[in-house]
């Protein structure tokens, strides 16, 4: 059952080019428009959205930080993103024009589930990202929008992490058009960028090898740190979580332009730091800032893994280590850039004996506040 993989974490890694491809899959028809009919807001009730709360926690609140670039970017409506778990003792702003967005796996974790009945008590449309057909969340929400990730069974999430993160794309894009800030034209570009994804991730999983031997020379160290901006951020953050939950490794993410405000204090002769690097065009402000922290970091003794894109010269001189990702779109860049450090993780993990797909401590749904 993990078709020739000795986890099913290693399975779930492999499929997430499939998995990527297929929730994409029939959302999008030949004029460019998205109809996502299992989306049961009307046109006009999302019209006059004024602002989108998304609550998850984990890995789909990691989603979900990506998705507020994409969702401010795309349709200019404010976005906020919440861990769940916070989100209802504070007492939050809410009304008929807030579209809260609940993004679960499962569909059956507690602080989510609080979380969006809280949001409906107070007049808010919920709409579910979820991969669970027919679990509670999504019976509870007001539409859903299925990630068809297929089941996920190791309990560090994978390729449901990066099947969220299109259906955010797909929230995004769908939001853009009935609020007449993105159309057909640009919609289809999107989705094509979207759909090329897929193979460019394909590609990223057939160049790991030399990611497993460096984490295998990594077993001994106690700490790791991840580096990112922008979207890179998140990324960071995500990294981190997978190095805690299956390495059982002291791990962080920190947006990189954060580092002179404290975090550099850690950095010491030897230290891991991985460091997403934001593609060299477009917004290119972004990249260069990030290669001065590379810079900053290895100037006081890091070992620098550095995570950049094919072509990106300016990093070579920099990385101890260099890992290359396909040239992406800079708000799609974390579905490439996230599976190295998947990888990353759970390669840790077995160097270090444990056990890959039942980290200690943790179950796959948590249906407890
Ligand atoms: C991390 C992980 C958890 C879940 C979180 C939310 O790898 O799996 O952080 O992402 O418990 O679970 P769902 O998505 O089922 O609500």
């Amino acid at each position: 059952e993990k078709g020739g993989y000795d986890y099913f974490m290693l399975k779930e890694i492999a499929e997430q080019p499939r998995a990527v491809a297929d929730t994409l899959l029939g959302r999008i028809d030949a004029a460019g428009s998205l109809s996502l009919d299992e989306v049961r807001i009307t046109a006009s009730e999302l019209r006059e959205m004024d602002k989108v709360v998304i609550v998850a926690c984990g890995t789909a609140f990691h989603a979900g930080l990506i998705a507020k670039y994409a969702i401010e970017h795309w349709t200019r409506i404010p976005c906020e993103v919440e861990l769940a778990s916070e989100f209802r003792y504070r007492d939050p702003i809410l009304d008929p024009r807030t579209l809260v967005v609940a993004i679960s796996q499962s569909g059956e974790t507690m602080d989510t589930l609080m979380a969006l009945r809280h949001a409906r008590e107070q007049g808010a449309k919920v709409l579910a990202i979820c991969n669970t057909n027919g679990s509670t969340i999504p019976r509870e929400s007001d539409a859903v929008l299925y990630t068809h990730a297929g089941p996920e069974v190791a309990v560090a999430s994978t390729k449901a992490f990066l099947t969220q993160l299109v259906a955010c794309y797909l929230v995004a894009l769908y939001l853009g058009q009935v609020r007449g800030t993105k159309w057909g034209d640009e919609i289809q570009a999107v989705v094509r960028d979207l759909s090329h994804i897929a193979g460019a991730v394909e590609e990223v999983l057939g160049t790991m090898e030399p990611v497993r031997d460096l984490a295998r020379t990594l077993a001994d160290k106690d700490t790791v740190l991840f580096l990112g901006r922008h979207v890179g951020y998140p990324v960071a953050l995500e990294g981190a979580l997978k190095l805690k939950e299956l390495a059982y490794m002291h791990a962080e993410g920190f947006a990189a332009g954060e580092l002179k405000h404290g975090p550099i204090a850690l950095i010491e002769e030897d230290l891991p730091v991985v460091v997403v690097v934001p593609s060299p065009r477009g917004r290119s402000v972004l990249h260069d800032k990030v290669v001065s922290n590379i810079q900053e970091i290895r100037a006081r003794g890091a070992r620098t893994i550095v995570i950049a894109e094919e072509g990106d010269e300016a990093v070579v001189p920099y990385a101890d280590h260099l890992v290359r990702i396909p040239v992406t779109p800079t708000l799609l860049q974390p579905l490439v850039a996230t599976v190295p450090l998947q990888v990353f993780a759970c390669e840790l993990a077995t160097a270090r004996g444990n056990e890959v797909d039942q980290p200690r401590n943790l179950a796959k749904s948590v249906t407890v506040e």
